[in-house]
């Protein structure tokens, strides 16, 4: 599923997003990436209806997302919030099931999902007590159990250690195999390099550069974007970005 986004302009009194425009591709991995505050979360809300612009439009599939219900929206769509909040007393599979809503409870299918995130045997903990990393990668795995088409996710490796990173950027790249399209915002550049197809660079609320990865990510956009003089290396690992600081 394709989405479209014209013209998209956020206003708050301390913050203006916009005007964005830009185009995901089905079957493709977007990031957005930009400084604390540039506006990366409030791009991701907007696509996803939860808030509503001042101008513009997101179509998703062709069809507005200001005229589609939550449950249509969630059928399209699943997203992965940056922050995490844990409501008193919910069990993990309470948390799958709120992203699981049409389907009613389908136990494989949700220890199928927790066991891609190495968690299978979480079924039935409290959610509230689990740490930071657990509680991404149940919401991850929540994600996936809603099996919608495209997949937003803010910061999907924040929490994680380095094997859990390592596992979400394969599941992220399984995930677009099977022709998901994903939308999230990453802040390890090295990793958006590796994965995205495309970039959104912002800056203040202001776009920087869009478009394909590698005309996109480039040393003289990231010195746009960032206080740091950026280098690049090839590494066994793929493209290595390292900064310097310019305070
Ligand atoms: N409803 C709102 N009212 C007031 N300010 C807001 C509102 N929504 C967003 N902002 C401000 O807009 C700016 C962008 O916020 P946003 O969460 O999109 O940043 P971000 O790029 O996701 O940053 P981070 O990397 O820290 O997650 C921030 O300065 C934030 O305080
Ligand atoms: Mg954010």
């Amino acid at each position: 599923m394709k989405v479209e986004i014209e013209n998209l302009t956020f206003q708050v009194p301390t913050f203006r997003l916009g005007p964005l425009d830009f185009t995901v591709g089905d079957g493709t991995i977007t990031a957005i990436i930009g400084k604390n505050g540039s506006g990366k979360s409030t791009t991701l809300k907007l696509i996803h209806g939860d808030l509503k612009p001042n101008e513009g439009t997101v179509k998703i599939d062709k069809m507005k997302v200001s005229s589609l219900s939550s449950l249509q929206l969630a059928e399209k769509t699943s997203f992965v919030w940056q922050e995490i909040y844990s409501p008193m007393s919910f069990t993990v599979t309470d948390v799958m099931n709120v992203s699981g809503y049409k389907r009613g409870i389908d136990e494989s299918k949700m220890e199928a999902a927790l066991d891609k995130v190495g968690l299978a045997h979480f079924i039935d903990r409290d959610f509230s007590v689990l740490s930071g990393g657990e509680r991404r990668l149940v919401t991850l795995a929540a994600a996936i159990y809603q099996d919608s088409e495209i997949m937003i996710m803010d910061e999907p490796t924040n929490f994680l250690d380095i094997d859990n990173q390592i596992l979400i950027y394969n599941l992220i790249k399984e995930l677009r195999e099977k022709g998901k399209t994903i939308i999230m915002t990453m802040h390890d550049l090295d990793a958006v390099h590796n994965l995205a197809d495309s970039v959104l660079i912002l800056r203040d609320g202001k776009k920087i550069a869009w478009g394909e990865t590698e005309s996109t990510l480039t040393i003289e956009n990231l010195n746009k974007a960032f206080n740091v003089s950026f280098h690049s290396y090839n590494t066994i690992n793929g493209n290595s970005f390292v900064g310097s600081y310019n305070g």
